[in-house]
C-alpha cells in the first residue's frame, strides 16, 4: 500500500519552495478540534487536533471534488469529515468512510504531512516524510556557532528571542 504522504511530490516541485524543512504553520493554541485552513509554502493545509490532542496537517482538498477539508468537521478519534458529500478521512489522510458506499475506493486519500509541536508552534514538513526528523529541534536549540560566528545565547529563551539554527533544506 502506498504511503499517502508521498503522493504530493509532483505538486511540490511545481510550487518551487524548499520542502525538506520544518515550516511554522500556526501557534499551538490556534490548532483546535475545529479544522482551520493555513497556506504554507504555497500549499493549502487543513489543520486540526485529534481527540487525543495530536495536531494533524492534511492537504486542504478532498479527494472527491476538492472541497476544503478545513470547512469540514472533526469526528471521533482522529477523523475529519468533508463538508461537501461527507467522506471521512483519518489523520493519515486515508478515507475510512464513504456515504452510501459499501466499499472504499483504495485511491481515496489526501496527502498527510508530518507535524511536530515545539516552542509553542505547530511545525509541518511538506517534503519527503522519511527525512522529517523531529529530533532536529534539539539541534537547533543547541546554539552551535554557524560560519565561525559566535551566537549570544539568551539565559532564558523567549518567544521573542532571535533563534539561530542551521536549516535542514536539501
Ligand atoms: S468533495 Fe469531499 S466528499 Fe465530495
Amino acid at each position: 500500500m502506498t504511503d499517502v504522504r508521498t503522493q504530493s511530490s509532483t505538486t511540490n516541485k511545481v510550487l518551487g519552495y524548499p520542502l525538506n524543512v520544518w515550516y511554522v504553520a500556526a501557534w499551538d493554541k490556534e490548532v483546535t478540534r475545529k479544522p482551520m485552513s493555513r497556506k504554507v509554502a504555497g500549499r493549502p493545509l487543513a489543520l486540526y487536533r485529534t481527540e487525543g490532542g495530536k495536531a494533524v496537517a492534511l492537504a486542504d482538498a478532498c479527494w472527491h471534488r476538492l472541497a476544503p477539508l478545513s470547512m469540514g468537521k472533526t469526528l471521533a478519534k482522529d477523523q475529519i469529515q468533508c463538508p461537501y458529500h461527507g467522506i471521512v478521512y483519518n489523520s493519515a489522510g486515508r478515507c475510512v468512510s464513504m456515504p452510501a458506499q459499501e466499499t472504499i475506493n483504495p485511491s481515496a486519500t489526501v496527502p498527510s504531512f508530518p507535524v511536530v509541536e515545539r516552542h509553542r508552534y505547530v511545525w509541518v514538513w511538506l517534503g519527503d516524510p522519511t527525512k522529517a526528523d523531529p529530533d532536529w529541534f534539539r539541534t537547533c536549540t543547541s546554539w552551535t556557532p554557524r560560519n565561525g560566528q559566535e551566537m549570544a545565547k539568551p539565559s532564558t529563551p523567549r518567544a521573542t528571542s532571535s533563534w539561530c539554527w542551521t536549516t535542514s533544506w536539501t
